[in-house]
């Protein structure tokens, strides 16, 4: 089969280790079944004069091995993190690439906050500065202060009033549980300090956000991650939603943190009753599609995102961020397997619409 589709997945490697290599494994093993050849790179594997790119596949020995492979038609942008020389390497534009690069989590807040319809799901937020700190004890009775560049739940810190007081708790960048009770706003305000200075991660700064009430069950946070991904016709589409309960006393729900994975439909019946469930869950709906029209009107033509949805004791729902780059888990931890399979499967069928659909218009533009 000469014309099979070559899909890159641009990521970053050590050697032969990967950062995700289960879902890697995953990944080539879908794309073996859609016909398509998939390989793993990072921007120093590409010849691009001689259109190159030495791609890793899967061993049989459980491993990875390297070998040449030709320009692929499409490329998945999958690094997670910034590696020297990647952005550079990214704006260059060798590829026809299925998503764009993104932006960071305050530009991202920032520019939706513009949009009215989006402004009433989004919790009120603002780079952290001593005075915005101070601005928004004054205003809400629960403030979260996170880094802008975080992931997995690590360095977020939730501030609460209690009697005599505030409590702090936080996961640091160890993601190790961190709590302290402070009698004034000054001590809060000194504390506060310390944890931004020391959480701060390559220069980042830190935010300040209206903190939400999660509290669905006792004392336990929770929140909704909803996948929405294009489809084999180049349109968006949920894959799945799952609630995520964190454990006990907990100021994140991440899976990474302890969080365990729930069924949507049956959490929010429980909690608020099957009309006003059905209702949520369509609130949800329009939020991920309302959402991702946004950010590809500014960021251009992505390929998925993993919305952190927080729905509070009273039933409203806000977003709280939005990953470019999610991960599936949530799905087999409610046991979905089917649905674990289809959300990775989802990339690779656009990824093949794209390719196709490029080509056509290539092919009308020369004539
Ligand atoms: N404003 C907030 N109010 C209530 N909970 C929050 C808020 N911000 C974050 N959280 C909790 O912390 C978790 C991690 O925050 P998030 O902004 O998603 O950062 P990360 O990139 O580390 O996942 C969320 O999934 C949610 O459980
Ligand atoms: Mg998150």
């Amino acid at each position: 089969m000469a014309n099979r589709k070559l899909i890159g997945i641009l990521t970053w490697r050590e050697g032969t280790k990967f950062s995700e290599p289960k879902y890697f494994r995953n990944l080539i093993r879908q794309g073996k079944e859609l016909g398509v050849k998939v390989f793993l790179f990072s921007h120093r594997d590409v010849l691009v004069k001689q259109r190159r790119v030495r791609g890793y596949i899967p061993d049989k020995q459980g491993g990875w091995s390297s070998k040449w492979f030709g320009w692929p038609d499409v490329v998945i942008d999958r690094c997670r993190t910034r590696q020297p020389g990647y952005l550079s390497f990214r704006r260059q534009k060798h590829f026809l690439y299925a998503n764009s690069v993104f932006s960071n989590k305050w530009n991202i807040t920032d520019y939706l906050w513009e949009d009215e319809t989006m402004r009433k799901w989004m919790p009120r937020t603002q780079i952290y500065s001593e005075k915005a700190l101070h601005a928004y004890m004054e205003d809400f009775p629960i403030v979260y202060v996170k880094p802008g560049n975080g992931t997995g739940g690590r360095s977020v810190l939730k501030i609460s009033r209690i009697k005599g007081g505030f409590l702090l708790v936080g996961r640091n960048k160890k993601v190790q549980h961190k709590t302290w009770q402070v009698t004034s706003r000054d001590a809060l305000v000194e504390r506060v300090n310390l944890w931004v200075d020391q959480e701060q991660i390559r220069k980042g700064y830190f935010m300040v956000q209206q903190g939400l009430d999660l509290a669905l069950l006792p004392d336990r946070p929770s929140d909704t991650r909803l996948l929405i991904q294009k489809n084999q016709q180049g349109k968006w589409s949920i894959t799945g939603l799952g609630v995520r309960v964190g454990v006990l006393k907990s100021a994140t729900s991440n899976l990474h943190n302890g969080g365990k994975a729930t069924d949507f439909i049956s959490f929010m019946n429980n909690k608020f009753g099957e009309e006003r469930g059905k209702e949520i869950l369509h609130e949800c709906h329009e939020l991920a599609y309302y959402t991702v029209k946004k950010l590809e009107e500014k960021y251009g033509r992505m390929l998925e995102f993993g919305l952190d949805i927080g729905i509070d004791t009273s039933g409203h729902i806000w977003l709280i961020e939005v990953n470019p780059k999610p991960g599936r888990d949530i799905f087999l931890g409610m046991g979905k397997a089917e649905l674990y399979k289809e959300a990775v499967r989802n990339p690779l069928a656009y990824a093949i619409w794209l390719a196709e659909t490029e080509n056509k218009t290539v092919a009308r533009y020369d004539k």
